[in-house]
Parts: structure tokens; C-alpha cells; sequence
């Protein structure tokens, strides 16, 4: 039995939990306060074929210290995920590694569409959490970047009741703009290749497809105001849109180029102060539905590598409730919302069961983000000496109980 004595719900009341285990623990709970865990839908754990950047035995361990207990892993891996044999290869890597890390983190599959083999989403239409399609290049070159593919898998996905999660960049656009500003080497040009336009055009083109067929549409990673305008006119349709945004794009804009250089670089790309706004409008106004990390790491040295070279993206599982809860204590999100945003609206959307998987926070509980303290491989963070107030303590998964705090 875990006993959870006299910890306090988030709407202020106190209680005393307790829940099955084969373990007895007594949680002393006074000065806590109890969320549901996590659900991270949009992480990329790098297995297989990128093990150098991050594994499930480093990952399973940043999710925990992040109160996370649910993730959805992304398909652009090395191979990428997109055949029956592959996803399947992959689930085997996946659940040896977490065996042997025991952690029994819970996680679900995106699988990639791809040209060549959308037929094998019939295949696999039963082992999935919904099809990723990347309207856009980014790590690992996927794309589907003519509208006739676009349609298929959209129509696909409506006749089985699959849901699409679109990377919302256009191909052609940032192709054009990548010649435009050729020879820039400076890694805030990022910003201006794939500036707003470049989402906009994709997430109107998304939702055009999705209004035809009556596709579930997850928009991931919205970053501007502009898609956000989009997408609540898409809802006010009753299109079935729902909205992602990540803690990069809403805690750092494109002042951040010039401390983290390219740690800052990411697709979608950092937007300016007006579009930090904006996404926390719309958090308050329901128009964003969740809250994805995104969490892509990449190492030290490849983050150092000149514009051009340098990979897209920043992890960010450890970090994302913290600085949720940080931004509650600044009186700018209410805790309800954060459950919301990080656990109740993913299982809605995606259609996940109840689980017993608690998070312990300790709202008073300050810390400054620390790269050495890190479980991710990668060991940086682009929050690195940020002090926040905030943190989870004990994350509660499958009737164990991890202590993170
Ligand atoms: O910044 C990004 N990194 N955006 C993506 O779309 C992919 C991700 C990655 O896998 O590195
Ligand atoms: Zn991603």
C-alpha cells in the first residue's frame, strides 16, 4: 500500500491517498501538492539509430524526473518508422530497454507516413497512437510535401479513425527561403528561413484537408499568433483541430539566439515576444489543447556545429513542469489548467484509459536548472541557470514509487 498522508489537492484541500502496491510506503505529503502524472505527447527518444543522442534507459529516467509517466514517441529515427516490421523492431528495442532500466514507463508509437508505404497504415492501425506527417523537413528528412499524398493520408486516416499530427511547415516555402538567405551563417537567420509564413501555410492547408475528409487534426508545436487565429476559427467550425504548443516556444523567443546560439535552434523556430503572448492567450482561452516537450536532444558538439550544420531541436522532458509550475507561482496559469494541458486533454484527444500515476510537487521548492543534473543523454538544457520554483518530488507510476526531488 502507498499511503499518501495529508497532501493537498489542487484546488487547496487536504487528503489522504491511498493506492495498491506491492510496496508499503508512507509519503509524508504535508508541504506537497498532488497532479495527475504526465503525459508527454510529442517526444523523440532516438531509438533506434540515434542511441548516441538519447535511449529509453536515459529517457524512461528524464520522464520520471519530469513527472512524466506517459510518453508518444515520434517516427524519425534511423530507420524511420514506417512499416509494420519496423514499428514492430522498434516496440521489441523499446520494451528490452525499459525492462532492463525497470522502469516500466508507459508509451505509445506515432508511425510516419510516408509516400511509398501508406498502405502499411492499414497494417498497423491497431498498434498506434495516429500517424505523423511532416508537411516539412526537418531531423531525418521525412516529408510528404505534395498536396495528392497529403490527401491520401488524411483520407486514410478519417476511414480509421486515425488521428494526423501534423509538423505544420511548408516544404516549398522553406526551400525558397533557404536559397534566399544562403551564405547566412549567423543561427538567428533560422528564424527568417522558416519565419511565420512558412507555418502559417501549412497549418491552412492541414486544415482545409482535415475539414474535407473529417480528419482528427493534432497540430503540433504551434508557435505564432497567426496559427493560433487559424485554429480558433477551425474549432469555431467544428473542424476536429486540436492545438500543441511546447515550453521553447512558450518560455524563450528569438533573443535566445544570442546566449544559446545553436541551442536555440529548433523547428518550428523561436517567434518573438507578441507570439509568447499569444500562445498564453490562447492556453487561457482553450484554443491550445496540450503541451508537448518535443523533447529532441542532440549532443553538445552537434549543437556546436556552425548554421547549416547544427540539428534542429532541444530536449526538454525534465524541464516542461517545472517551468509550468514556475509560471503558476508568477500568477500566469492556473494549476488546473497545467493538468489540463499536461495529462486530461491528451487522454481525451488521443482516447488513453485512467491511470493510477500520481506526481508529488513541491510548489515552494526552488532549484536552478542544472545541465550536470540532468538524466537525459544529452546533458544540456536550453533552460540551463534558469531558477525555478516548482518542481516534482515523487512520481508515482504503475503502483512504484519514484522519488525525483
Ligand atoms: O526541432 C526539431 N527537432 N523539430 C523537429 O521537427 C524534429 C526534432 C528532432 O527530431 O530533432
Ligand atoms: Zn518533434
Amino acid at each position: 500500500m502507498i499511503e499518501i498522508r495529508n497532501v493537498q489537492t489542487i484546488f487547496g484541500l487536504k487528503q489522504n491517498l491511498s493506492l495498491e502496491s506491492q510496496q508499503d510506503t508512507i509519503i509524508d505529503a504535508d508541504n506537497l501538492t498532488l497532479l495527475p502524472a504526465l503525459i508527454d505527447p510529442h517526444v523523440h527518444f532516438r531509438t533506434p539509430g540515434l542511441e548516441y543522442k538519447e535511449d529509453w534507459y536515459t529517457a524512461a529516467k528524464a520522464s520520471i524526473a519530469g513527472g512524466y509517466t506517459t510518453v508518444f514517441d515520434m517516427p524519425n529515427t534511423i530507420p524511420p518508422t514506417i512499416t509494420a516490421e519496423l514499428l514492430q523492431e522498434k516496440n521489441a528495442i523499446i520494451k528490452k530497454q525499459l525492462q532492463e532500466v525497470d522502469i516500466p514507463l508507459r508509451y505509445q508509437l506515432f508511425f510516419g507516413a510516408d509516400k511509398a508505404h501508406l498502405n502499411e497504415i492499414y497494417r498497423v492501425k491497431n498498434a498506434i497512437i495516429g500517424i505523423k506527417v511532416f508537411m516539412g523537413c526537418s531531423t531525418g528528412n521525412m516529408v510528404i510535401d505534395d498536396d495528392s499524398s497529403l490527401h491520401a493520408v488524411f483520407a486514410i486516416a478519417a476511414r480509421l479513425n486515425l488521428i494526423v499530427a501534423v509538423h505544420a511547415e511548408d516544404e516549398h516555402l522553406i526551400k525558397e527561403r533557404k536559397k534566399q538567405f544562403s551564405g547566412n551563417t549567423d543561427y538567428q537567420i533560422h528564424s527568417q528561413i522558416r519565419n511565420r509564413d512558412v507555418a502559417v501555410r501549412a497549418v491552412e492547408k492541414a486544415i482545409q484537408i482535415a475539414k474535407i475528409y473529417q480528419t482528427k487534426l493534432y497540430i503540433l508545436h504551434t508557435s505564432t499568433l497567426d496559427e493560433i487565429q487559424l485554429i480558433k476559427q477551425a474549432k469555431q467550425e467544428n473542424v476536429p483541430v486540436f492545438a500543441e504548443t511546447t515550453p521553447h516556444h512558450l518560455f524563450l523567443n528569438q533573443t535566445a539566439y544570442q546566449e544559446l546560439a545553436g541551442k536555440a535552434v529548433m523547428n518550428p523556430p523561436l517567434r518573438v515576444a507578441a507570439d509568447q503572448a499569444a500562445l498564453f492567450e490562447a492556453i487561457q482561452n482553450n484554443i491550445i489543447d496540450t503541451i508537448g516537450s518535443d523533447h529532441a536532444p542532440h549532443t553538445h558538439a552537434e549543437k556546436e556545429k556552425p548554421y547549416g550544420e547544427c540539428p534542429s531541436g532541444v530536449p526538454g522532458i525534465e524541464t516542461t513542469l517545472p517551468l509550468l509550475l514556475n509560471a503558476h507561482q508568477q500568477g500566469m496559469l492556473s494549476l488546473e489548467r497545467i493538468v489540463q494541458l499536461t495529462s486530461t486533454r491528451a487522454r481525451e484527444i488521443f482516447n488513453l484509459p485512467e491511470t493510477e500515476d500520481f506526481v508529488l510537487v513541491d510548489l515552494n521548492k526552488e532549484k536552478t536548472v542544472d545541465n550536470a543534473k540532468l538524466h537525459t543523454k544529452c546533458a544540456w538544457s536550453p533552460f540551463h541557470g534558469m531558477k525555478l520554483q516548482g518542481w516534482p518530488v515523487y512520481t508515482i507510476l504503475k503502483q512504484r514509487v519514484f522519488e525525483v526531488g
